[in-house]
C-alpha cells in the first residue's frame, strides 16, 4: 500500500529510528515535500497529531517515543493520501472558521478565510436589529455561515438551504457541535424553492456564498480543489453566475423591506454582478474587499416599495 511513499530506496534514505515520533515526522515531511506539498512539515505534523489525537506540545515532549505499529501504519496511509493531493481538511475532517472548529467531508466545500468577511458583514448589519433577527443562508454547505452567526448572536434564528442532502447532514452536525441546532432550520432547496413551497416568513437578512466559478476557470483551479471539492459547490456551469442571477431575482420576495442580501463573488465578477442588480428593487450599498484587496462581498438593501 505504501510502496510509492516508502519504497526500499526511500526507506534506506530515512533516518534510523523512523518509527519514533521525530523520525516518522521527518520521513513524512520528506514524502510530502517530494510530492510538491508546500507546507510539508506542518501538514505532516497535523496528520500525526490527528492520528495520535495529541497536540503539538505532546509531539515535542515525546519526540523519542516509539509509535505503535498500528498508529504508524495509519499515519503513513494518511500521509500517502495527502501526497496524492487529498486536502488536509478532508483527511482530518476538520477546518477552523470564524474561531470555531467545523466538521468537513467531501460533501462540503472547505470553508475559506475570505468567507469570514461575509460573516463579519452580516454581524454588522444585524446590529441594526436589536431583537431576534431572522437570517436565511442559501448554499449553506458545512453550515459555517449560519452556525458562526448564531454562535455570535444568541438571540438570532436562521434557515440554512442547500441543494445537497450530504452537505445538510454535515451542517446539522456542526450546528449541534456548537449548540445552535435549536435555532437553525435546515432545508433541502434549489435556491429558494423550499421557501416558496413553505410560504415561509420573510427574513431580515439573506446571506450566500454560492457556487460562482465559471466553467472555463475550473481547469485553472488547484488540483486538490478541482479533484476533491464538490463540483456543485464550485460552479453552476457556464459563466458561473446563474445561481447569483436566481438569488438576486428571488431574494426580494423573502426579505423585509429594508432587509439586506449579502453574497460572495469571484475575483473578477464585481462589475458584471453590479450590472445584474435592478436599481428599482435594490440599493447597492457596497462591494467589500477581502484581505487581498479583491472585491468579495456584495451588500444589497431591498428598497422600500413606492407608496
Ligand atoms: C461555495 S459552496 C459554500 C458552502 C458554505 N456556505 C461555505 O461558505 O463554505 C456553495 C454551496 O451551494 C450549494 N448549492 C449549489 N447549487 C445550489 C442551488 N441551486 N441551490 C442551493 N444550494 C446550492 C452547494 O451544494 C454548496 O454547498
Amino acid at each position: 500500500m505504501c510502496g510509492v511513499l516508502y519504497s526500499t530506496t526511500e526507506m534506506s534514505e530515512q533516518p534510523q529510528g523512523s518509527t519514533k515520533i521525530a523520525g516518522a515526522l521527518t520521513e513524512a515531511s520528506a514524502v510530502l515535500r517530494a510530492a510538491g506539498i508546500i507546507e510539508a512539515r506542518p501538514h505532516a505534523r497535523t496528520l500525526l497529531e490527528h492520528t495520535l489525537a495529541r497536540d503539538h506540545a505532546f509531539l515535542i515532549a515525546h519526540s523519542d517515543d516509539e509509535l505503535e505499529p498500528s498508529a504508524l501504519a495509519l499515519f503513513r496511509e494518511r500521509v500517502e493520501r495527502r501526497a496524492a493531493g487529498e486536502p488536509l481538511q478532508y483527511i482530518t475532517g476538520r477546518q477552523e472558521f470564524y474561531g470555531l472548529d467545523f466538521e468537513v467531508n467531501p460533501a462540503v466545500l472547505i470553508p475559506r478565510p475570505e468567507t469570514e468577511l461575509l460573516v463579519e458583514t452580516a454581524l454588522e448589519l444585524l446590529r441594526e436589529h436589536d431583537a431576534a433577527p431572522l437570517v436565511c443562508d442559501v448554499g449553506t454547505g458545512s453550515g459555517c455561515i449560519p452556525v458562526a452567526l448564531l454562535h455570535e448572536r444568541r438571540d438570532a434564528r436562521a434557515y440554512g438551504l442547500d441543494i445537497s442532502t450530504g452537505a445538510l447532514a454535515v451542517a446539522a452536525r456542526n450546528a449541534a457541535r456548537h449548540g445552535v441546532a435549536s435555532r437553525l432550520t435546515l432545508l433541502v432547496s434549489d435556491c429558494f424553492d423550499a421557501l416558496d413551497a413553505r410560504r415561509a416568513q420573510t427574513f431580515n437578512l439573506i446571506t450566500s456564498n454560492p457556487p460562482y466559478i465559471a466553467e472555463s476557470d475550473l481547469a485553472g483551479l488547484q488540483r486538490e480543489v478541482r479533484e476533491h471539492e464538490p463540483r456543485i459547490a464550485l460552479t453552476p456551469g457556464g459563466d458561473g453566475l446563474s445561481v447569483i442571477r436566481r438569488l438576486v431575482a428571488g431574494a426580494p420576495r423573502f426579505l423585509d423591506a429594508g432587509g439586506h442580501f449579502i453574497f460572495e463573488i469571484g475575483y473578477d465578477q464585481h462589475e458584471t454582478v453590479a450590472r445584474l442588480v435592478d436599481g428599482n428593487v435594490w440599493t447597492l450599498l457596497d462591494i467589500r474587499r477581502d484581505l487581498q484587496g479583491i472585491p468579495r462581498v456584495v451588500v444589497l438593501r431591498r428598497r422600500e416599495p413606492h407608496a
